[in-house]
């Protein structure tokens, strides 16, 4: 695992926004495993800044986002679709074939689920993962618990989450109680993964996660026993190291 401590969030933006940049200059045909939430918002503004620079090209990018709250239509402007849409998609040239974005209105979760993780594998897999990190250590919506999901599944979300998304709803009785996630599998599966934390709010996960002991607790612990992983966390995020 690689620790860079950034002096502010517009230079881990940055930083973050480089390290997808060369690899998709380096594999026109990149897999991407996206976040979303408010950490990774600088890193969407300046991937879209250097393609309308004309130096960066995502054709033929393809992506997959970690998670989607279950209930909200695709168009609420609390859903991870529509957070996609407006500060990313609409704004490069990923094709819209190549969008995967798991999305449960009618459907089984369960099937949608499985055909979620088999697009991943028929993709040929993820070649970056971006991440951010919750406050209780979760990656995507994978909650702390006695035991973690693989592959992409049907998740109740904690109250701490709910608690630290109601922020982006009216009331806190308007977050959705559950969503879909890639499982730690589906993420550790990917060839490389960057983590991104801003903010003294993630300073007490951030502590957890490089602790050395991997625990279903904090699902984010994981992280050490993949063999290529670059956290990027801002001097707040790392007070505690
Ligand atoms: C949500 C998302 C996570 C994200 C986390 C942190 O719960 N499911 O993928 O990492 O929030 O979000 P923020 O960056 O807003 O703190």
């Amino acid at each position: 695992m690689r620790i860079k401590t950034i002096d502010n969030y517009n230079e881990l933006s940055e930083q973050a926004a480089d390290i997808v940049a060369i690899e998709v200059q380096t594999k026109k045909n990149t897999v991407l495993g996206l976040p979303t939430g408010s950490t990774p918002l600088g890193m969407y503004a300046c991937l879209v800044k250097m393609y309308k620079k004309n130096e960066i090209d995502f054709k033929n990018v393809i992506t997959f986002n970690l998670d989607e709250y279950i209930g909200l239509p695709p168009d609420h402007p609390q859903s991870y679709n529509y957070y996609m849409h407006s500060n990313f998609f609409d704004h490069v040239n990923v094709k819209k074939s190549n969008i995967h974005i798991p999305h449960c209105k009618d459907q089984d979760p369960i099937l949608i689920c499985r055909e979620y993780e088999q697009n991943i594998k028929r993709a040929g897999g993820i070649d970056l993962q971006i991440l951010g990190i919750g406050t209780n250590g979760h990656i995507g919506f994978n909650e702390p618990d006695e035991y973690l999901y693989t592959e992409t599944h049907l998740v109740e979300l904690t109250e701490e989450t709910i608690e630290a998304n109601s922020r982006f709803f009216k009331s806190r009785d308007e977050v959705p109680l559950q969503a879909v996630t890639m499982g730690v599998g589906s993420i550790m599966g990917a060839a490389k993964i960057i983590l991104l934390a801003s903010g003294e709010s993630k300073a007490e996960a951030v502590k957890e996660m490089l602790s050395g002991k991997v625990t279903t607790r904090v699902p984010a612990s994981f992280l050490q026993l993949h063999r290529d992983v670059t956290v990027l966390v801002d001097i707040e995020a790392a007070s505690l190291l």
